[in-house]
């Protein structure tokens, strides 16, 4: 006999921007992304305050099999290291095949994605915006606006999270300020392959 899990609803909260039925929520705060962002030295300068980047806000019970979708939403702060702006940690799906969905809901940001030999993306995202990962591309966003920008991911379960490859060898590409305005630039910092 099929064992039927049962349906359920949940709320985003569009002023908070939380699940009503959150398991976890998940804050990363910059000492949480120790040698991520690119300039050394505004990092160092900001590691006192030690300020939170994101939090991320996980549905509940949902388990992590294939065939299951788990959704989240993250909320990422505005501000800067150095000229950089706010990111997340950025990953590969563990399962890399898996794809994903990013909807926005508050805020200007940025998608950046990349594949395993480098070849560089980058999305623009605002509310209503809904931006698709597919298979394979690593992703990182990054708030570039001056309030929070927060967007609802919708994934299969059982991705997973592949964090290793990019605290080792970076993104190819980082987003700083140049003139007011986001720019797409080279990463100093990016391990030769
Ligand atoms: C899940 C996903 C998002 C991110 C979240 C935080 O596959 O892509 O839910 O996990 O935006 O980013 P990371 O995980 O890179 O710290
Ligand atoms: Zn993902």
């Amino acid at each position: 006999m099929t064992d039927y899990m049962p349906p359920f609803t949940s709320t985003v909260d569009l002023q908070s921007c939380t699940i009503t039925n959150v398991a976890t929520t998940l804050s990363r705060r910059l000492a949480d992304m120790r040698g991520l962002y690119a300039d050394a030295q505004a990092e160092a300068a900001l590691a006192a305050s030690n300020p939170l980047i994101y939090e991320v806000h996980y549905a509940a019970n949902i388990p992590e099999e294939a065939g299951q979708l788990s959704y989240c939403t993250t909320v990422l702060y505005p501000g800067k290291v150095g000229d950089e702006y706010f990111m997340t940690k950025g990953h590969y799906h563990a399962k890399g095949d898996r794809a994903e969905v990013y909807y926005g809901l508050q805020g200007e940001g940025c998608l950046l994605l990349q594949t395993p030999e480098g070849e560089v993306n980058f999305q623009v995202m605002k509310p209503g915006v809904a931006a698709y990962v597919p298979p394979y591309w690593g992703h990182r966003t990054m708030n570039v606006g001056a309030v929070n920008f927060v967007f609802l991911a919708v994934f299969p379960a059982d991705a997973g999270y592949d964090y290793k490859t990019i605290a080792d060898e970076g993104f190819a590409s980082i987003v700083v300020e140049r003139d007011g305005k986001p720019a797409v630039i080279a990463n100093p910092r990016r391990a030769k392959k």
